[in-house]
C-alpha cells in the first residue's frame, strides 16, 4: 500500500488537516499540510478550516491545539509521544510556587500540560518567550519548566526570572566541548543554537532561535556551513531548502524519541480509526486558554 497516497487520499474524505512538528520524521514533514515550531503550529491550529487536526508531535502540542480548536476533533497518531520535559512540572508544583512568591506572575513554557497552563498567567513558546516577558509589567516572574529558556530571557530583560529546575534532556545533553571540536573542525561553520541548550552552549552561538528560526538563518544567511545545536528533524528542511549549503548537528543521533514515534502507518490509522483523541475538561481548557491566549496577543 502507498500509506502517502492513501494518507492524503484520507485526509480529503475525512475533512482533515495534516499538523507536524519541525522535528517529525521526514516522510511526515515531506506529506504534511503545514510544518512548524510549537508557536506556528499553534496559530495554524487556531485558524484551521477542516474538521479534524491530526497532530504530529507530542501530547502537549496536540492538547494547545484542542485548546485553541475545541470544536475540532484533534486526533494524536501516537498517544505515546509525550514530552519529559513537560513531565517534569505538575500543577500543585505551581501552586506551591505561587504560595512561596505571592503575587509573582507565572509564565509558563508551552511544554506543559494544560493544569499547568491552567495555573499560569500567561504560556510562551521559544520564538516569543523574551517578549512575553518583557509585555508583562512586573519586577519578577516565575518561569517554568525550563531553565534554560528562562535563563535564556533573563538575559535580554529587566525582570528577575525566577527559575524552575525542567530541562529538555535532549537539549540539556549539548556540551561546550563538543561543540569546540566542531568549530575546530569546520572553522567558518556559524553556530545556530536552540533555547533549550545550556547556558554555556548558548553563549558559544552566532544566533538563537526557535526550530523555524534555524531555517530562516540559514537561509538568510550568506554563509555555506552550519553547526545545528536543535534536533536532526530540522535537517528535512534545512536541506531542501539550501542544496548548496552543509549542516553538523552538534552532537550525533540529536534525536527526540518521542517525536520519531509518529511514523506513516500510525498517521493512517488515525484516520481510519480516528485516534487518539484528544480532549479536557472544558473548565480546565478555559483556563488554559486563557494563558495561551495571552501569548497570542503579545506582538511578535
Ligand atoms: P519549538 O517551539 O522551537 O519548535 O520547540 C519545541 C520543542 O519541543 C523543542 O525541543
Ligand atoms: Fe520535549 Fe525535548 Fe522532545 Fe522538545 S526535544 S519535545 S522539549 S523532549
Amino acid at each position: 500500500m502507498d500509506l502517502k497516497a492513501e494518507i492524503k487520499k484520507l485526509l480529503k474524505e475525512k475533512d482533515a488537516v495534516l499538523l507536524a512538528h519541525n522535528y517529525q520524521i521526514d516522510e511526515i514533514q515531506e506529506i504534511a499540510d503545514f510544518t512548524g515550531d510549537s508557536l506556528g503550529l499553534s496559530i495554524e491550529a487556531s485558524k484551521v478550516q477542516q474538521n479534524t487536526i491530526v497532530f504530529c508531535g507530542v501530547h502537549f502540542m496536540a492538547e494547545t491545539a484542542h485548546i485553541l480548536s475545541p470544536e475540532k476533533t484533534v486526533l494524536l497518531p501516537e498517544i505515546e509521544a509525550g514530552c519529559p520535559m513537560a513531565d517534569m512540572i505538575t500543577g500543585d508544583k505551581v501552586r506551591q510556587l505561587k504560595m512561596e512568591y505571592p503575587g509573582v506572575p507565572v509564565v509558563c513554557y508551552v511544554n506543559s500540560s494544560a493544569e499547568v497552563k491552567a495555573e499560569s498567567d500567561i504560556c510562551c513558546t521559544s520564538a516569543n518567550a523574551v517578549n512575553v516577558v518583557k509585555s508583562l509589567d512586573t519586577d519578577r516572574v516565575i518561569f517554568v519548566p525550563d531553565k534554560n529558556l528562562g535563563h535564556y530571557v533573563s538575559r535580554f530583560v529587566d525582570t528577575e526570572v525566577i527559575l524552575y529546575e525542567g530541562f529538555c534532556p535532549i537539549h540539556e545533553r549539548v556540551t561546550k566541548k563538543e561543540v569546540e571540536v566542531l568549530k575546530s573542525k569546520h572553522p567558518d561553520a556559524l553556530f545556530v543554537a536552540h533555547p533549550e541548550c545550556p547556558p554555556e552552549v548558548v553563549d558559544m552561538a552566532d544566533h538563537v532561535c526557535s526550530t523555524s528560526g534555524v531555517y530562516k538563518y540559514a537561509k538568510e544567511t550568506d554563509n555555506k556551513k552550519f553547526i545545528i545545536g536543535t534536533e536532526e528533524g530540522v535537517g528535512y528542511r534545512l536541506r531542501k531548502e539550501n542544496p548548496d549549503k552543509e549542516f553538523y548537528f552538534a552532537y550525533d543521533s540529536f534525536k527526540c524519541k518521542n517525536m520519531k514515534k509518529t511514523n506513516l502507518k500510525k498517521v493512517y490509522d488515525a484516520l481510519v480509526n480516528e485516534q487518539y483523541k484528544i480532549t479536557l475538561d472544558p473548565a480546565l481548557r478555559n483556563r488554559a486558554y486563557t494563558s495561551i491566549d495571552k501569548m497570542l496577543q503579545v506582538p511578535r
